[in-house]
């Protein structure tokens, strides 16, 4: 195990600990919400912890329903008590990219009906600027071609999401744009912007969400309220 699983996994854990008795909550996804959900399932089937998990992905579903987590759709809750997710970049400021997992539009949603918002990460996802890392956009296949020059255009530097030679379909079978941008000095304009574009189906700029950060550090976690 390397240094930054360790990480994820310290966090994971961590975040766990905010999941009590009869809670509805949102399980994220990508490597670091992995180890939320194991331990979540560990405490379901060893201490008997009664949730209901709203999940963000196929993968995630799969991943909770084999561990016994009861499950419900975001349409079958009322809300979500508190959604746990991993995120690629967090801000100085506590925005955030995510998206990496091509899981941002169910990850949006289930955040949206959310009281509370943590994220999870090891501290190389803290960043002063948004941008490093490529802000994904998932597209509608129909007309993406023309968006695609419509993004280059406007210098956001986007290329097709690939795998293997394949392209990248979400769990919604749309496609990923990916906009090689470095630096983000304006997130809230440029998710205007990538909100004003039909066949936009959601950006990974997740701005003004997050209510606590927990921080994989070598130390041990920290926690960090954003707002
Ligand atoms: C999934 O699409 C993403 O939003 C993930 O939550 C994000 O990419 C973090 O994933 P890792 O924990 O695997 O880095």
């Amino acid at each position: 195990m390397n240094m930054t699983t360790n990480l994820k996994e310290m966090v994971g854990v961590k975040a766990a600990e905010f999941v009590t008795d009869g809670m509805i909550v949102g399980l994220g996804t990508g490597s670091t919400a992995y180890y939320m959900v194991e331990e979540i399932g560990r405490k379901v089937k060893e201490e008997g912890l009664t949730i209901t998990g709203v999940t963000t992905s196929k993968e995630t579903a799969d991943h909770a329903r084999a561990l016994g987590i009861p499950l419900k759709s975001i349409d079958e809750v009322p809300y979500v008590d508190v959604t746990i997710d991993g995120a690629d970049e967090i801000s100085s400021d506590f925005q955030g990219i995510k998206g990496g997992g091509a899981a941002h539009l169910f990850e949006k949603i289930v955040a949206t009906y959310s009281k509370k918002i943590i994220w999870i990460v090891d501290e190389s996802k803290m960043v002063e600027h948004l941008g490093k890392f490529p802000l994904p956009v998932e597209v509608i296949p129909y007309g993406s071609q023309q968006l695609f020059k419509v993004l280059a255009e406007k210098n956001l530097h986007p290329v097709l999401r690939q795998k293997d030679g394949e392209i990248v379909r979400t769990d919604s079978n749309n496609y990923i744009l990916d906009l090689h941008l470095e630096k983000i000095t304006d997130p809230h304009a440029l998710a205007n912007l990538l909100n004003s574009l039909p066949g936009v189906v959601e950006h990974g700029l997740f701005l003004d969400m997050v209510n606590t950060v927990i921080v994989g550090k070598s130390a041990g976690p920290v926690i960090i309220h954003a707002r």
